[in-house]
């Protein structure tokens, strides 16, 4: 779709000049420069290494628990930085919500693991709860399968359930950013298709960042993707003009295969 890219769409998330150190000296990223799209999948796809897991984890201010030494840059969020060492972290990670590789469901029951989030904040109304747990089992593809068991054990399911689990988990909070990382690395196929539909219909009101399983699954889902290379990004542009012509030679090296 020619004119796609920045033809009117709105950037939710602005990267300046991005740089990361760890603390024993590796850089695993150098001046990142991008903007992502409301209500779009960005995909980050590139050789393991390339800083696709750090980069989430700086959007949601998870790198404060790792080593990390030297973070420079800008990264704006709705226009805010979030960077700022005095920004409320606990809201950032609320608007930001981030599903891991491994489904680690709460030893709770199915509903407990979604109403959780809620009923920490205070929530005690058990109708808004029910609405709150139905609603976003709805979205991550689960309820029809676990609806008639919604008090049994989390891990009484099957793990590719058990990810969607954590999916619904994530939108129970009702964030604005949903990142995943690898979330069906794990999972069987069917597990894997659920998740994806349920991606592209949560495109609609959240914006969706994902560090793919493989580079097929960006293709089938993304909007835009994200080449990261050794802590550079290489290039990012809409999907379609990534998987069909790529402007660096790296790029279309590693699409076609010849490294990764
Ligand atoms: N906690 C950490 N401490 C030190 N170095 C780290 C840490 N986490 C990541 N790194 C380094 O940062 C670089 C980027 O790693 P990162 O995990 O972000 O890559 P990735 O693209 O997500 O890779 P993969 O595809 O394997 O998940 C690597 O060189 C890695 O060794
Ligand atoms: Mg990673």
């Amino acid at each position: 779709m020619p004119g796609r890219k920045g033809s009117g769409s709105m950037d939710k998330i602005i990267v300046e000049n991005l740089s990361i150190t760890y603390s024993d000296g590796v850089e695993s990223l150098f001046d990142i420069n991008l903007r992502i799209p409301i209500h779009q999948i960005t995909a980050l796809i590139g050789p393991s290494g390339g800083g696709k897991s750090t980069f989430l984890r700086v959007l949601n201010r998870l790198n404060d628990l790792a080593d990390v030494a030297k973070t420079t840059g800008k990264v704006l969020i709705d226009g805010i930085d979030i960077l700022d060492p005095t920004l409320d972290v606990i809201a950032l990670r609320r608007k930001v919500g981030i599903v891991f590789s491994r489904p680690l469901p709460l030893p709770l029951s199915i509903y407990q693991n979604v109403s959780y989030g809620l009923e920490l904040m205070g929530e005690k109304r058990k109708m808004v709860l029910d609405d709150a747990v139905e609603r976003s089992l709805r979205l991550a593809e689960l309820w029809d399968e676990v609806k008639e068991r919604i008090h049994d054990p989390a891990n009484s399911i099957s793990g590719g359930q058990q990810q969607r689990l954590c999916l619904a988990r994530t939108l129970s909070l009702q964030p604005e950013i949903i990142m995943l990382d690898e979330p069906t690395s794990a999972l069987d196929p069917v597990s894997t298709a659920k998740i994806e539909t349920s991606l592209i219909e949560l495109k609609k009101d959240f914006t969706v960042i994902i560090a793919p399983h493989n580079t097929q699954q960006a293709g089938r889902i993304a909007d835009h993707v994200a080449f990261f290379l050794q802590g550079k990004l290489i290039e990012f542009s809409s999907a379609e003009d990534i998987f069909t012509r790529p402007k660096d030679v790296k790029t279309q090296d590693y699409i076609s295969g010849k490294f990764g």
